[in-house]
């Protein structure tokens, strides 16, 4: 009889995860070789992205996802190292140091984030999405969008780029679905990245977390239903299932990972 933990298993698949050298994206790289998945990690920062395969038993290479035609020959890559390429990971993004009252935003900070979250997104789909329907064997696209794509804070720039991979990942769904390839979002809450033990959740003030965040995004937090910052591996748990047997129906979803954040 087929159990559970059948559909869960990922083994034979193969999985590339973008910068997946620190953060959420190192800790979806873990959750999906734990899963049994043979996982190319690659990053801007090669040296982190070899940290996570050296501890993940995976591959490594640089990526910058910017970089449309280093994309396309980086899937390939994949194919050639491992095989295949069944899962994708859209995890790259740039959040800090972008946000700010609107007329201090210059040119060159906006097309810098959207060139990785927005134009990063749309050069690994397509690579992604053309090797999957050459093989034939259906595919699995996560994209991480954010709480910010429905509830703005971090400011125009971010916000803007994640409510527009929300809607690519719906359009895209909607194209390949009939080749197989369930295409979903992945929206973290507040997940504590930077090291160290996240700031406590008290309930009472605004969390002093350091952070360059609207005092919307800081009141929300201290309001979060969970109490606690959200960790790393929570999001890996979620894309062990977007990229699961588990959600063999799913596609086109905007699945919030947050603690409860959109209940606010
Ligand atoms: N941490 C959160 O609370 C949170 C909440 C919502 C959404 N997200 C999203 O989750 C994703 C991961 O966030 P994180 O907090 O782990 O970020 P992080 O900054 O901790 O890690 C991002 C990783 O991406 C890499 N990277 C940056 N630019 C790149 C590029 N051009 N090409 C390839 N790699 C690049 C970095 O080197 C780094 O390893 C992002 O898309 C982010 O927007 C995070």
């Amino acid at each position: 009889m087929v159990s559970t933990a059948d559909w869960i298993d990922l083994t034979g698949k193969v999985a590339h995860v973008t910068g997946g050298g620190k953060g959420i994206g190192k800790a979806i790289a873990t959750a999906l070789a734990m899963a049994g998945a043979k996982v190319m990690v690659s990053d801007i920062k090669l040296e982190t992205a070899q940290e996570t395969a050296d501890e993940i038993g995976g591959s490594a290479m640089a990526l910058d996802v910017a970089d449309r035609s280093a994309v396309d020959a980086a899937m390939h890559n994949t194919v050639s190292r491992l095989g295949a390429l069944d899962i994708l990971v859209n995890n790259a993004g740039l959040y800090l140091g972008y946000g700010g009252p609107v007329e201090d935003i210059t040119d060159e900070m906006w097309k810098a984030l959207w060139s990785v979250n927005v134009d990063g997104v749309f050069y690994c789909c397509r690579a992604a999405a053309k090797i999957m329907k050459e093989q034939g064997k259906g595919g699995r696209i996560i994209n991480l969008a954010s709480t910010q794509a429905v509830t703005p804070g971090v400011g125009v720039t971010y916000d803007g780029s994640k409510a527009a991979v929300t809607m690519m990942t719906k359009a895209l769904a909607l194209e390949l679905a009939p080749h197989g390839i369930n295409v979903n979002a992945l929206a973290p809450g507040p997940t504590w990245v930077h090291g160290g033990e996240p700031p406590l959740i008290d309930g009472q003030a605004p969390v002093r977390t350091g952070l360059p965040l609207a005092d919307t995004v800081a009141d929300r937090i201290s309001r979060l239903p969970a109490g606690h910052w959200g960790d790393p591996m929570e999001q890996g748990k979620a894309a062990v299932f977007l990229a699961s047997e588990m959600s063999s129906f799913v596609t086109g979803i905007y699945l919030p990972c947050d603690g409860g954040w959109l209940t606010l």
